[in-house]
C-alpha cells in the first residue's frame, strides 16, 4: 500500500479584512498518498487555493493566519518548521504551480535565467547541465523555438506561454509533490491535453499531485481520488469510481449533475441553484443548507461532521448517518 506522503489534520485559515474576519478553510482535514493524483474540486470561494497556499506556508500575512492544524509532509510538520528548511522544500519537494501565472515569474529577469536559477538552487548541478534540461522542458511544454525563447523576458510572452513557462519550472525538478492549482486555465485545448499528459507522466515517476479544478470532467480523466469542498469545509472525499458512481453529498451529486459529458441525460445540464454564500453569511447548522434539496430540520440546527462510509468513503451529510446506523 502507498505510503501517506502528505496528511492535513484539522487545518483552519482566517483573514483579517475590511468587513472583519472570518475562516476560508474551516477545519480541513484529507490526505495524499505517494504515486497518487488527488482531485481537489468546488466552485469559487471554497478555499481551494487558501488550502494550497497554506501546504507552502504561502498565505499573506498578516492579514491571513493558521489558526489550528497540522500539515504532516514526509513526517515533518511543515508548519513549524523553521523558514530556511521551509524554503528548501518549496520547489524541490513541494512545488506549486499557480492559479496566475504572474504570480510565479520575476519581471526583470529572463525567462532561462529564472529556470536555471531554481535548478541550480535545488539541484547540485552545472550551469551547462541546468541550461540543458530548462531548454528541453520548454520544448515539453510546446513552447515554439525554446533555444531562442529562454532569452525572453516574461512580458514577451502570452498569458497562455507564461502559464507553461510555469508549469515547466515546477514540474522540471521531479518534486516530490506538485500542487496544480487549475494549472490549464489559460490554455487551448491542444496545449491543455499535452499539458495532462506531462502530468500524468510524472506521476509514473513517482510524484503525486494534487489537482486543484472547476471541472470534473478533468477530475475523472485525471484523478484517482477526490476532495470536493464547500464553503471553507471538506463536502466529500473518496476514490474516483465511488465518487462518480455513488456520490453521498447532495452538493457533489449537484456538482455531477452540472457536468455536460457526465450528465446522465445528454443535453440537460442541472446546474446547481444559487450560489455559494459569503463567509461573512454562512447560515447556521450545514453551510449547504439553503441550496440543498434534501435538507430538513436537522440541518438548521447542527453542524454536520464527515461520516466514514469505508473504503476511504467520507461525507459531511446527516442523510448518510442514516445510511451507516
Ligand atoms: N488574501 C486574501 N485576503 C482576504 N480574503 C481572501 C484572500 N485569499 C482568499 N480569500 C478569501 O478566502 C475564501 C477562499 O478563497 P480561495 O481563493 O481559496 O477560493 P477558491 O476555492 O480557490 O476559488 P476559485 O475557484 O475562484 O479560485 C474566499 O472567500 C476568498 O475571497
Ligand atoms: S446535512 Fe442537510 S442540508 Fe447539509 S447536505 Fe446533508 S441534507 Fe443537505
Ligand atoms: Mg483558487
Amino acid at each position: 500500500m502507498s505510503k501517506i506522503l502528505l496528511e492535513i489534520e484539522k487545518l483552519t485559515v482566517s483573514f483579517e479584512t475590511d468587513e472583519g474576519v472570518f475562516k476560508a478553510i474551516d477545519d480541513v482535514s484529507f490526505h495524499v498518498k505517494s504515486n497518487e493524483i488527488v482531485g481537489l474540486v468546488g466552485e469559487s470561494g471554497c478555499g481551494k487555493s487558501v488550502t494550497a497556499l497554506s501546504i507552502l506556508r504561502l498565505i499573506p500575512s498578516p492579514s491571513g493566519r493558521i489558526e489550528n492544524g497540522k500539515i504532516i509532509f514526509n513526517g515533518n510538520d511543515l508548519l513549524s518548521l523553521d523558514i530556511r528548511k521551509m524554503k528548501r522544500i518549496r520547489g524541490n519537494a513541494i512545488s506549486i504551480i499557480f492559479q496566475e501565472p504572474a504570480a510565479a515569474l520575476s519581471p526583470l529577469h529572463r525567462i532561462g535565467q529564472q529556470m536555471i536559477e531554481s535548478l541550480m538552487l535545488h539541484k547540485n548541478i552545472s550551469k551547462k547541465t541546468a541550461w540543458n534540461i530548462a531548454e528541453s522542458w520548454l520544448k515539453k511544454v510546446s513552447i515554439p523555438d525554446a533555444g531562442e525563447r529562454m532569452f525572453s523576458y516574461p512580458y514577451q510572452f502570452s498569458g497562455g506561454m507564461q502559464q507553461r513557462v510555469m508549469i515547466a519550472m515546477a514540474l522540471m525538478l521531479a518534486p516530490d509533490l506538485v500542487i496544480a492549482d487549475e494549472p490549464t486555465t489559460a490554455l487551448d485545448v491542444t496545449t491543455q491535453a499535452q499539458v495532462f499528459e506531462l502530468i500524468k507522466e510524472l506521476k509514473q515517476s513517482h510524484t503525486s499531485i494534487l489537482l486543484i479544478t472547476h471541472d470534473i470532467g478533468v477530475v475523472w480523466e485525471m484523478c484517482d481520488r477526490v476532495v470536493v469542498m464547500y464553503a471553507s469545509r471538506i463536502a466529500e472525499e473518496g476514490n474516483i469510481n465511488d465518487i462518480f458512481s455513488r456520490p453521498a453529498h447532495p452538493y457533489t451529486k449537484g456538482l455531477l449533475k452540472s457536468v455536460p459529458k457526465l450528465s446522465t441525460k445528454a443535453g440537460r445540464l442541472m446546474p446547481i441553484p444559487g450560489y455559494v454564500p459569503s463567509p461573512f453569511n454562512y447560515p447556521s447548522g450545514c453551510y449547504f443548507r439553503d441550496r440543498c434539496p434534501q435538507a430538513f430540520d436537522r440541518c438548521k440546527k447542527e453542524k454536520p461532521q464527515l461520516v466514514d462510509l469505508g473504503n476511504g468513503h467520507k461525507t459531511a451529510c446527516f442523510l448518510a448517518e442514516n445510511v451507516t446506523s
